[in-house]
């Protein structure tokens, strides 16, 4: 318990918020919901998206927080910790996600590098509309993928193996707010835009004809995935929070502030989406890859061909998508060394090199399955035969990222979120929770009242029901 005692703590309310939402705040706001969201058609499926995170990433959020803090433990030793050595199981789940998130999102985040350089080069010579063969040629190209992702995973290690608040607390500072600023005047931008009503109308005017039971797992999913829940990342980062803060405040506005940037970010691509007809068609009837690719083909025709200043902002877009990729990479290794210091006593330095180099060696595989390698590119766990079980567990996806991608955010973490609401709802004594969530004082009785039945009835049910709708073979369109 010495250990936890001299444990490195969050300067305060502001730190956290900033680390916190670091973490939420990253590829799955601004690269990953645009594109689910286009491909789920909008409007019913944004709404599906928000009661996900209302009424299950919230309560979640808090669960995790929670636990973390009661124990100042990363999440293995702190199951420990409550007494409960055998849900243990449920901290190793959320390593093993930890690793195999890290090793695709290293790959995506590495893409925003690249963007950078090239935003660098139109704004000096000129802009040239690249073409969405150009893309698809820089993901083939296994080289650049296997390097960008190294060496954002090296940048990453680099952070992360200075320790909490030094490195990653003094970081999140600078880059939030400007991240924030940058959004806001491109939001203001998208609106001046033709196509801002019609992306408005996209994503709000749910009509629900057109979202099946996958789309309902997806949004469930990605509600864990952005809000980095499910494994162990909150209950990490919340074993640094001081006895003095509100947990229910705390984990409020990073919900909030997580919600309003993937909303805004979906604003801003439609908007240019909608304005330019070009664009308009190729994103309708073109293959995945360009939806995949929205924010790295599609946003960089806004800055420079309908936006004042744009040379500047172009790259500087890019900046902040790789500084908001790499806090919230930071959080995913942090689970990890976390993990591998507080369990097996090992020096940090240690810990990162293991932790980074095991990442590495899966992500060189989601490196080259975006057309280097033929092998890697068709990966199919679970065979490539026509409604076999591949298409029950990855919606008949195929390479090892897209794989990865699926089969954590749309399993691993909402699993891990099922057993953690089940744990602090069934398992922690209330009177733990009560205490730790210092219900009557900053917790009014109604919000406590909202929260218990989310954890011990809402949530549970609402993942059990749609996992086990998608198993019994729902539709996948
Ligand atoms: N929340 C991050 C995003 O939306 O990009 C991704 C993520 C980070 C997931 C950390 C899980 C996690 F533990």
């Amino acid at each position: 318990m010495s250990e936890a005692a001299k444990r490195e703590q969050w300067s305060g309310r502001l730190g956290f918020i900033l680390a916190a939402s670091g973490s939420a705040v990253g590829l799955g706001n601004l690269w990953k919901f645009p594109y689910i969201t286009w491909e789920n058609k909008g409007g019913a499926f944004v709404l599906v998206y928000l009661a996900c995170i209302a009424v299950i990433g919230l309560p979640v959020m808090i669960s995790e927080i929670l636990i973390g803090r009661r124990t100042s433990q990363s999440a293995v030793p702190a199951f420990r910790a409550l007494g409960t050595p055998r849900w243990a199981f449920v901290g190793w789940m959320g390593v093993i996600t930890g690793v195999l998130i890290l090793a695709f999102y290293s790959v995506i985040a590495g893409w925003s590098l690249r963007s950078f350089v090239q935003c660098v080069g139109w704004s000096i010579n000129g802009y040239e509309a690249p073409t969405g063969e150009a893309f698809g040629a820089f993901l083939a190209a296994g080289g650049s993928q296997v390097g960008l992702g190294a060496t954002f995973l090296a940048l990453t290690a680099v952070i992360v193996v200075r320790g909490i608040s030094g490195g990653i607390e003094r970081a999140t500072k600078i880059l939030m707010p400007v991240l924030l600023l940058i959004m806001l005047y491109l939001a203001f931008t998208a609106m001046t835009l033709d196509g801002f009503g019609d992306a408005i109308a996209f994503l709000f005017r749910p009509s629900f004809s057109e979202i099946g039971k996958a789309g309902i797992l997806e949004a469930l999913g990605h509600a864990f995935f952005t809000l980095s829940l499910g494994m162990g990342a909150m209950i990490t980062y919340g074993s640094y929070v001081q006895k003095k803060e509100s947990i229910v405040g705390i984990s409020l506005t990073v919900a909030i502030l997580d919600t309003v940037i993937a909303i805004v970010a979906c604003v801003i691509m439609f908007s240019i989406i909608f304005t330019v007809p070009s664009l308009r068609e190729t994103m309708e009837h073109g293959g995945g890859g360009s939806t995949v690719g929205m924010l790295f083909v599609t946003l960089p025709n806004l800055f420079y061909t309908a936006m004042p200043g744009g040379v500047v902002i172009g790259p500087l877009f890019y900046v902040l998508v790789a500084f908001a990729a790499l806090s919230s990479t930071i959080s995913l290794l942090e689970v990890v060394v976390a993990t591998l210091v507080d369990r097996f006593s090992w020096t940090r330095i240690k810990a990162t090199a293991v932790a980074t180099g095991t990442i590495f060696f899966f992500s060189i595989g989601c490196a080259l399955s975006l057309g280097a390698s033929e092998f890697l590119s068709n990966f199919r766990l679970f065979g490539a035969e026509p409604g076999g079980l591949n298409k029950v567990v990855a919606a008949d996806k195929a390479g090892v990222l897209a794989w990865f991608d699926h089969v954590t955010a749309n399993w691993l973490l909402p699993l891990g979120g099922l057993f953690i609401t089940i744990y602090v709802g069934w398992v922690l004594m209330s009177k733990e929770a009560e205490e730790e969530l210092d219900v009557g004082g900053s917790t009014p009785r109604w919000a406590w009242t909202a929260w218990r039945f989310a954890v011990r009835f809402l949530a549970p049910l609402a993942i059990g029901w749609i996992v086990f709708e998608v198993i019994r073979g729902g539709d996948f369109s």
